[in-house]
């Protein structure tokens, strides 16, 4: 079973502290999607926060002002956080806006729309050691010490955000009905300039040279990691406390191979071949 400190809605699970069913229903069935609205979706630790802060800089031709004064939650909101919702109404356009949801849950309006969305995706067993050390820090989630005890809890999506394997395939699945630019942490990691390059493509934005380069200075771990707005250091330890385990962690790709143990390797390979075996998409970690 999964935690009562989650709120259980068509599959997607969330922390009950912050999140409501009513809130979920308004966003998927009234919520407004505007043609010029650019979303950053994901399953939780792949990479979000990292997403907002390339569209901020993105959007500000490499100007950091904004980047540097302004926290993340507030330039890219997130979409089905009740607290948010009255004020990304009254927002101004275009709007940046960062999700969790399925694509089950996702506003049915944005079906319709000629809004453009991102989907971040990232190896799973790096989301679940990511997850790991995220649940130290994060008020609202149980803390398992053992990531093996986390392990089968993941694997039946009885996590923060649910089964991973719902939102990818769900995400996959529509990429050719909608405007969606898929793209994995990997890449990013891999070749942050040319991810940008598309991004920017994507959006129909054209940024020079020098608009770039700050960009890509401005995304780096260590800039993230540096940067008081999107580090997370700014919030309520209640809510985080990135004391107990920074938010902007180790930021590598394969850190589960410090994690894993041979049976618990054994364990995710079964679950995620059976799994992924309908979802048509050749994934960068699974090409070796
Ligand atoms: P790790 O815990 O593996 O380090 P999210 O924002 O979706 O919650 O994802 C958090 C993960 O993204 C964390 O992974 C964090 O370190 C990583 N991350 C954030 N910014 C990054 C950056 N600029 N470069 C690489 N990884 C980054």
């Amino acid at each position: 079973m999964a935690s009562s400190n989650f709120v259980e809605h068509r599959g997607f699970l969330m922390p009950s502290k912050y999140y409501d069913i009513n809130t979920f229903e308004y966003i998927c069935n009234e919520f407004q999607v505007r043609d010029q609205d650019v979303f950053n979706i994901t399953y939780p630790k792949s990479g979000t926060t990292w997403m907002q802060e390339i569209l901020t800089l993105i959007q500000s031709d490499g100007d950091t002002t904004i980047s540097h004064t302004v926290p993340n939650w507030e330039r890219v909101p997130w979409l089905e956080l009740p607290l948010f919702v009255k004020k990304l109404e009254s927002q101004h356009s275009p709007r940046f806006l960062a999700s969790h949801l399925p694509v089950h849950l996702f506003p049915k309006s944005f079906f319709t729309s000629k809004a453009k969305a991102i989907y971040t995706v990232r190896n799973p067993r790096d989301v679940l050691v990511s997850l790991h050390y995220f649940s130290k820090a994060a008020g609202f989630l149980d803390e398992l010490d053992n990531i093996e005890e986390l392990l089968p809890k993941f694997l039946k999506g009885e996590v923060f955000g649910g089964s991973w394997f719902e939102h990818v395939r769900g995400w996959l699945g529509v990429r050719d009905q909608v405007n969606l630019l898929i793209l994995t942490y990997e890449e990013l990691l891999q070749d942050l300039r040319g991810s940008v390059m598309r991004i920017c493509n994507f959006l129909g934005r054209e940024l020079n040279e020098a608009a770039i380069d700050s960009v890509v200075e401005n995304t780096t771990l260590k800039s993230m990691k540096d940067n008081k707005m999107s580090n997370h250091s700014t919030v309520n330890k209640e809510i985080i406390d990135v004391q107990k385990s920074p938010f902007i962690r180790k930021g590598i790709s394969g850190d589960w191979r410090n994690h894993f143990t041979p049976a618990m390797i054994e364990s995710f390979d079964a679950t995620y071949k059976e799994a992924i075996k309908d979802i048509n998409f050749k994934f960068i970690w699974d090409q070796c």
